[in-house]
C-alpha cells in the first residue's frame, strides 16, 4: 500500500488522466479490479472520481490464475468470464477503469457496445507518470490516423535488409494515445501509437531485425539479426542466430498454422517512452518499446482485433527502431524520425 504523500500524487495523477477522459460532475466511473491486487490504483480512481462529483464503485473479482506477463500471451481469457451480474453493473458505467486486462475478450466487446468507454491500466506507476498523455499526443496520433486510413500501401525497410509492403484498406485503423473521452472507445494508459493490418494475402517480402530491436512477450533486444520472409500474408522462412531458433520454437510450440501470418503494422509516437526500459527494468508489460517515438511495430498472429477471422493465440510484437516507412509516395518516418509536421514531436 502507497504512503500517504505517494497516495495524494497517485490520486492527483489520477484525476488528471480522468479530466482527459472527459469524466464530469453526475458520471459514474466502474473500476474493474482482482481481489486485493492493486488495491491502491482502485482507491486511487475512486477517490479521484468523487473528487471530480463523479459516482464510483470497483467492481472486485476473483483472480483468473494469470500473472500480467501470462495474461498478455493469453488474451481472451479473464475473470468476469460467464459473471453476467459483474458485466451488467460495469455496462451502466459511463467509464470503465480496466486493472484486470479484459484486452480483445467478448466480455470486454460487450461492455463497449453498451457505449461504456474502458481504459486499461496495468503500468507500474513510475511508467504512468513518465508517460503521461496529452491532447497534443492525441492529436499527433490522429493526424497518424488520418494518413493510415487514406493510404493503399505501406512500405517500409531498415539497414538491416528489411523491405516489405502491405496492401491497405481492408481492415480499420487502430489508435492508442492513453486516454478515452469517446463513447464505447477502448484505449490504454500509457500509449501514443497506431497500426491497422493488411488484406490478408497482402503482405509480401522480407523483415530483418537488426541487432537491438525488441521482441514481446519475450522482453529481450535481439543479438543477432532474424530474417523473415513473408508470401502472400504468411511467414514461409525464418533465419538467424539465437533468437530467430528461439522465436521460431516459440511459433512452433502452438502447433497451428495461423500463427504464421502478419498482424497489426503501425510506429510510435510517444517521445517519454524509453527504448531500454526493459534492460534498467522499468519496462512494465512494454509499452516503452510498443509506443517508442519513431519506431515500427511489426506484428505477428491474430487479426481479430481488427476485425478479421484470425484468432491464434500466437501474437508477437516485435518493435524495430531506425526504420524508413512509406505510406504509397509519402516518407513518414526516415531512419526512425518521424517526417511530416502534424506527427512530430513538439520539442524535436
Ligand atoms: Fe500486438
Amino acid at each position: 500500500m502507497a504512503t500517504a504523500t505517494a497516495m495524494n500524487d497517485m490520486i492527483g495523477l489520477f484525476r488528471r488522466e480522468l479530466l482527459l477522459c472527459g469524466v464530469k460532475e453526475g458520471e459514474t466511473v466502474a473500476v474493474l479490479s482482482e481481489m486485493d491486487r492493486t488495491t491502491d490504483y482502485a482507491t486511487g480512481f475512486m477517490t479521484a472520481a468523487r473528487d471530480l462529483g463523479a459516482h464510483a464503485f470497483n467492481v472486485n473479482v476473483l483472480p483468473s490464475g494469470l500473472g500480467m506477463d501470462a495474461k498478455v500471451g493469453n488474451v481472451g481469457v479473464n475473470p468476469l468470464t460467464g459473471n453476467q451480474p459483474a458485466i451488467d453493473a460495469l455496462k451502466q458505467a459511463d467509464l470503465m477503469i480496466d486493472l484486470v486486462f479484459l484486452l480483445f475478450s467478448k466480455e470486454q466487446l460487450e461492455i463497449q457496445e453498451s457505449g461504456t468507454r474502458i481504459l486499461l491500466v496495468v503500468e507500474p506507476f513510475d511508467v504512468l507518470a513518465r508517460m503521461f498523455p496529452t491532447q497534443e499526443l492525441r492529436e499527433r496520433v490522429e493526424a497518424g490516423e488520418r494518413r493510415l486510413q487514406k493510404a493503399r500501401q505501406l512500405r517500409f525497410t531498415n539497414r538491416a535488409g528489411t523491405d516489405v509492403s502491405y496492401e491497405l484498406g481492408r481492415y480499420p485503423v487502430l489508435t492508442e494515445y492513453g486516454f478515452t473521452d469517446t463513447p464505447g472507445r477502448w484505449d490504454h494508459w500509457p500509449g501514443g501509437f497506431l497500426a491497422t493490418g493488411a488484406s490478408d494475402d497482402g503482405v509480401n517480402g522480407q523483415v530483418v531485425m537488426d541487432e537491438g530491436d525488441i521482441i514481446y512477450p519475450f522482453k529481450t533486444y535481439v543479438r543477432q539479426p532474424v530474417e523473415f520472409t513473408i508470401r502472400h500474408g504468411r511467414i514461409v522462412d525464418i533465419k538467424g542466430g539465437l533468437d530467430a531458433r528461439l522465436l521460431s520454437d516459440y511459433m512452433t510450440s502452438f502447433h497451428d498454422p495461423k500463427a504464421y501470418s502478419i498482424s497489426h503494422i503501425g510506429w510510435g509516437l510517444n517521445h517519454n517512452a524509453v527504448w531500454t526500459g526493459h534492460a534498467t527494468g522499468v519496462g512494465g508489460i512494454g509499452m516503452d518499446g510498443r509506443a517508442f517515438y519513431g519506431n515500427v511495430l511489426f506484428s505477428t498472429g491474430p487479426n481479430t482485433e481488427l476485425g478479421g477471422t484470425n484468432d491464434t493465440a500466437c501474437h508477437l510484437d516485435l518493435p524495430m527502431r531506425g526504420c524508413t516507412l512509406y505510406l504509397d509516395d509519402d516518407l513518414i518516418v526516415k531512419d526512425g524520425e518521424i517526417i511530416p509536421n502534424d506527427m512530430r514531436a513538439p520539442e524535436r
